[in-house]
């Protein structure tokens, strides 16, 4: 008669991975951060962080208050900012940069750590994180914690509501050839030009062309302590830094505050 296995049985587990946290940071003031972002911040392993060469980084900064020292910080340097370089040699670079940073967090969730990528505003909104979440997000347990946008922190700063009703409220990179900004801006809704920096004499000259430079509105660096917001008729085009926009309320708003005036 065959006795019953008593041997010890030894289950095989996989080996448990990190998580990827994609975290809004919102547009700059540590007040706009969300509790949520605060708690995956303070309790991930490794925080990481997009930067620009020679710059310390807007994300990191928006949250170094939280970070302790046995956190491990992974900055990732685009390889590029804004020299003029042959678009598909450009494409080339930030390709294989985004690759490498993508293989850099997964030693990391790898080993086991909890990984929080910050992102300036919401990840999902214009950010380089999706980069990494596209090449990561089906291979590990992936969060995404939404941020305060940039246009929402520089409508509150400019106490400008942006769209109302059936208006239609629109996104523009501001690195758009002229004719489509023109186009878009022609319907009269409500737009928000990204990515101002030095196309701002471009987007001015855009905005000109449309009729439309009386009503929009610049914002510098919302909701950090230098923040600048003013009429764009009132900039001198000179010397706009990459974290400016520029509001263009709809038609339907200017109208009410023109009868209120
Ligand atoms: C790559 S996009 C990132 C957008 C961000 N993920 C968000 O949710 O707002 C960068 C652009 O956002 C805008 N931006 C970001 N932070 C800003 C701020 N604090 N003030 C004004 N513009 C800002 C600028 O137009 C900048 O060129």
């Amino acid at each position: 008669m065959n006795q019953p296995d008593r041997s010890p049985k030894t289950a095989v587990l996989a080996p448990q991975t990190g998580r990827l946290f994609g975290v809004g940071v919102g547009p700059g003031d540590p007040d706009l951060l969300t509790r949520r972002a605060v708690r995956v911040i303070e309790q991930a392993e490794v925080v990481a962080h997009f930067a620009a060469r020679r710059r310390p980084g807007n994300s990191l900064r928006t949250i170094e208050s939280l970070l302790r020292p046995e956190q491990i910080i992974e900055r990732l340097e685009y390889p590029v900012t804004t020299e003029a370089i042959p678009p598909e040699a450009y494409r080339e670079l930030i390709d294989t940069f985004y690759a490498e940073s993508a293989a850099r967090v997964a030693r990391h969730l790898d080993a086991g750590r909890d990984v929080a990528v910050l992102s300036e505003g919401d990840p999902f909104f214009y950010g380089s994180y999706m980069h990494l979440h596209v090449r990561l997000a089906g291979r590990y347990p992936t969060e995404v914690v939404p941020g305060v946008t940039a246009f929402s922190a520089a409508s509150a700063a400019a106490g400008m509501p942006v769209a109302t009703s059936e208006e239609r409220f629109t996104v523009l990179p501001g690195i758009l050839p002229h004719g489509e900004l023109v186009e878009t801006l022609r319907s009269g809704d409500a737009v928000v030009i990204m990515k101002v920096g030095r196309h701002l004499p471009a987007i001015t000259e855009a905005l000109r062309a449309a009729g439309r430079e009386l009503e929009a509105v610049y914002v510098e660096r919302a909701s950090f302590p230098e923040q600048r917001v003013l009429p764009i008729t009132d900039h001198d085009g000179s010397d706009a830094p990459y974290f400016s926009l520029v509001l263009v309320p709809g038609r339907r708003l200017v109208a009410v505050d023109a009868l209120t005036a």
